[in-house]
């Protein structure tokens, strides 16, 4: 697909700032908003462009969901039970509504682009106000004065893969920012329904993402984080084929003090992009890489396209070139027909891996997915019982990984007070650890210097310097 025909048309985005314009000046119109965020990094930063438009029809944020006159979830779908907490707490809210006949609700996000859900949420979610996939997102203002200006249901879904640049964004944080580089994936790894619902892979013009960036360098954001479904096969399909390292060395070049990315696919992480990052002066040490099994014949059903032994290349590559690097990773258990066998081919991975954290999962069939036809569901019992050994056995390890830092400094940018002490404040270390140290509500965004003294319980103490 060429880029020009899937980047929404300038014109097509005045339009939609002139139905924002057309909200605002409605005379029963939503006053206050609230948005509730299901999923991912991408999902996250979705819902700033959300909160973004919303402003800009003269809506203010809402303390809380059942104060708001405008509820709106951004859904996601990559596993069952996201699904079922989204629904149910949208059915909650229909409850609440009793008390506040004029709240609109709205859903969005990846649950409504998968097929079928649109017309679920006609004939049995009736009191859902407004739907619309994530292909539809710069649309909201149109879409909202047509549910308030019609009184009726409003769902819109579409299968268009398109790049919506410059849409009004509210973000969440002043130090830290998301910056999309590319959206939707190609890989259609068998249990994963993104490919579905985000879309075929496209990669943002290389200038418009340095625009952002300068943009955001000259705020004063002290970190930026890439996003991407599969960060590393960025440029594929742009003119001149860039790659994501090239990407990359020029984002290192703006002096944004600290630059994360996320997320990386084994198969495609160049070492290119391996020297980028050890020779970066503002990459962060930091590596988000899922391997999923560390079992060659359940990576092949799941069609990943590596093995565990290149996965453990990919590793010991890394680990050579940028010595400490944090390294974390997802794995799913209970693929169809993982035996015990291998499973335990993933608890050696881990154990041989050593990384500082694992987002672990249960499999989750998935409608439309190739794996949701395979044989061998593993049962709940079995499921549970060997997530129960990986989560215990990945704690166990991490004691032991965390303590490389103790006695060592580190940067924090600082993202809040300590849950445990009001004295206290906790932050991100470079490589991705938490930290908690001396501080106060100043210290909030602030980078501070620290020398790390302590591990209790695989939380890093530490004091300032
Ligand atoms: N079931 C369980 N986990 C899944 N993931 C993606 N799809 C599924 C599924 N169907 C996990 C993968 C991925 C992470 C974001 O979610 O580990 O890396
Ligand atoms: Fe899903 Fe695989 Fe794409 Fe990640 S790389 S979004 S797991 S299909």
């Amino acid at each position: 697909m060429q880029h020009a025909e899937i980047t929404v048309p300038q014109e097509e985005l005045a339009r939609q700032a002139e139905f924002a314009r057309s909200v605002k000046e409605l005379p029963h119109r939503p006053e206050s908003y609230y948005v509730v965020t299901y999923g991912c990094q991408m999902n996250a930063h979705d819902s700033e462009k959300i909160a973004g438009m919303l402003e800009t029809m003269g809506m203010v944020p809402a303390e809380k969901r059942e104060e708001a006159d405008f509820v709106i979830f951004n859904t996601c779908c990559v596993r069952e039970n996201a699904e079922r907490r989204a629904l149910g707490n949208v059915t909650w809210l229909k409850e609440v509504r009793k008390q506040k006949p004029d709240m609109v609700i709205a859903v969005c996000g990846c649950m409504i682009q998968e097929p079928g859900m649109a017309e679920i949420i006609l004939r049995k979610y009736k009191f859902v106000d407004l739907a619309f996939g994530t292909a539809n997102l710069h649309r909201l203002p149109e879409l909202l004065y047509e549910t308030l200006n019609s009184g009726k249901q409003t769902v819109q879904v579409e299968d268009r893969d398109v790049i919506a640049e410059e849409l009004p964004i509210r973000r969440l944080r002043k130090d830290a920012a998301y910056l999309t580089i590319m959206y939707g994936c190609d890989n259609f790894c068998s249990y994963c329904i993104v490919p579905y619902v985000r879309g075929r892979e496209r990669s943002r013009d290389p200038e418009s993402i340095l625009r952002e960036a300068e943009g955001l360098a000259a705020s004063g954001v002290k970190e930026i984080m890439l996003l991407g479904q599969n960060v590393n096969s960025y440029g594929k399909g742009l003119p001149g084929n860039p790659t994501f390292a090239g990407l990359l060395k020029r984002i290192d070049g703006l002096g944004i003090p600290r630059i994360r990315f996320m997320t990386s696919h084994p198969k495609d992480m160049s070492d290119e992009l391996i020297e980028t990052m050890a020779e970066g002066k503002h990459i962060l040490p930091q590596f988000h890489l899922p391997v999923q099994s560390g079992n060659n014949e359940i990576l092949k059903k799941m069609n990943r396209h590596y093995t565990r032994e290149q996965y453990l290349e990919r590793v010991s590559k890394l680990r050579a070139a940028i010595p400490g690097i944090g390294l974390s990773t997802d794995i799913i258990v209970s693929f169809p027909g993982e035996t015990e066998a291998q499973f335990e081919d993933t608890m050696s991975l881990v154990r041989e891996v050593r990384f500082d954290s694992a987002f672990t999962f249960i499999y989750s069939p998935r409608t439309g997915t190739k794996a949701a036809s395979m044989e061998g569901m593993i049962p709940e019992a079995v499921s549970a019982e060997r997530i129960q050994r990986l989560i215990a056995l990945q704690e166990q390890l991490q004691q032991e990984t965390l303590k490389r830092f103790v006695g060592r400094e580190e940067e924090i940018l600082v993202e809040g007070l300590s849950r445990r002490s009001r004295l206290a404040v906790s932050g991100k270390g470079r490589h991705a650890v938490s930290v908690t140290v001396d501080g106060n509500e100043q210290d909030i965004g602030r980078i501070l210097k620290c020398r790390i003294t302590n591990l209790k319980n695989n939380t890093l103490t530490g004091e300032r310097i």
